[in-house]
């Protein structure tokens, strides 16, 4: 297979983002240039460390990694609780002798973006405070980004809160600075993401098997089973979700998925902040017959100011909305296996 997939990893590492870092350093059409780290799941310090830790797992080749944004560009930072101590399991995996690249991650972006002749994919798994600061610093990179496809979101409910899930309610200006940027995005949100999972047989295989990889995986998705057990009934019984590497699957494998192109908006105020409202009507509502929204600035320069008329409501989105969740178990699984 030839690469297909030129891609830029965006962070917070976290269980499920290693998975996903493990399929994106395995897949065959995929092509890494880079890893960014954002403060999410666990603090900025763990997201660097746990990340060098994977690829060490992995066996990576030296992928660059930077760090970027200690907190949201407003919020507090507010670790997830469900990602144990170290926001990796408390796996206990040896500390990295890798580098860190000196830049801030939004530099490092830049610069890697810049250099490219052909524009690239930015996968983003965490909180989008990373992408915000680079899109609001350095606009000129806009051409150089094929589209944003993050993990977050949700056309139905929340995980957060009732309606708003954690990438997107740990930073939603971040979140609304990416969807209003004009560059193209895909959002693989909830609606998606608790879908695919991988049973206990499966992940017991991997954690008795021959390749660190693995037996990293298995362990990651124990930890994963070990916490849906105390959450919601999950449909397939004692299994655990893949999660953001569900989102790298959508990269190399959209067909699996069921994608609507639709208004969204990012919510940030009162109750409902952090909600991605998804426009799903079919049919012209009153608030366009009656003209009530003002169009936010899309020029990457902010030139323009604000403008109402034609233009107005929120940019449109692909929305990931169902997906055949044993294809992309199976797929994840068959690229695990790809890794020492
Ligand atoms: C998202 O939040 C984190 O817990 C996961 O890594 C995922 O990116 C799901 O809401
Ligand atoms: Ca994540």
């Amino acid at each position: 297979m030839v690469v297909t997939h030129r891609v830029l990893l965006d962070v917070d590492t976290g269980i499920d983002d290693a998975l996903a870092i493990m399929f994106a350093v395995a897949h065959p059409e995929i092509e890494l240039l880079g890893i960014t780290c954002v403060a999410g799941n666990t603090s900025l310090e763990n997201v660097v460390a746990n990340t060098l830790k994977v690829l060490d797992v992995a066996e990576a080749p030296s992928i660059p990694v930077a760090a970027g944004s200690r907190r949201p560009l407003i919020e507090p930072a507010r670790a997830s609780h469900v990602h144990g101590g170290d926001g990796l399991g408390d796996v206990g995996l040896p500390v990295s002798a890798r580098e860190v690249d000196p830049r801030h991650a939004s530099d490092f972006l830049r610069d890697t973006l810049l250099a490219q002749d052909e524009p690239v994919t930015i996968v983003a798994l965490a909180p989008q405070t990373n992408l915000a600061l680079l899109l609001r610093q350095y606009p000129e990179v806009v051409p150089k980004i094929e589209r944003i496809l993050f993990m977050g979101g949700s056309a139905s409910g929340g995980n957060a809160t009732a309606v708003a899930e954690f990438n997107v309610w740990h930073d939603p200006e971040a979140a609304a600075i990416v969807i209003d940027s004009g560059v193209p995005t895909f959002m693989y949100g909830l609606d998606v993401f608790n879908q695919v999972t991988i049973d206990e047989r499966d992940a017991d295989e991997l954690l008795l098997g021959p390749s660190a990889s693995g037996r990293l995986a298995g362990a990651l998705l124990h930890h994963q089973m070990a916490d849906d057990a105390e959450g919601e009934p999950n449909p397939d019984g004692y299994a655990g979700h893949i999660g953001d590497a569900g989102a790298v699957c959508a990269l190399v494998d959209p067909e699996a998925l069921h994608v609507e192109r639709r208004p969204v908006r990012v919510e940030l105020a009162g109750a409902s902040r952090g909600q991605t409202v998804v426009d799903r009507r079919q049919r012209v509502g009153e608030d366009a017959v009656h003209g009530a929204h003002a169009a936010p600035d899309r020029t990457p320069t902010g030139a323009a100011g604000g403008t109402a008329g034609a233009l107005a409501g929120p940019l449109p989105v692909d929305v990931a909305l169902d997906v055949d969740r044993l294809r992309y178990a199976r797929l994840f699984l068959d690229t695990i296996a790809l890794l020492p």
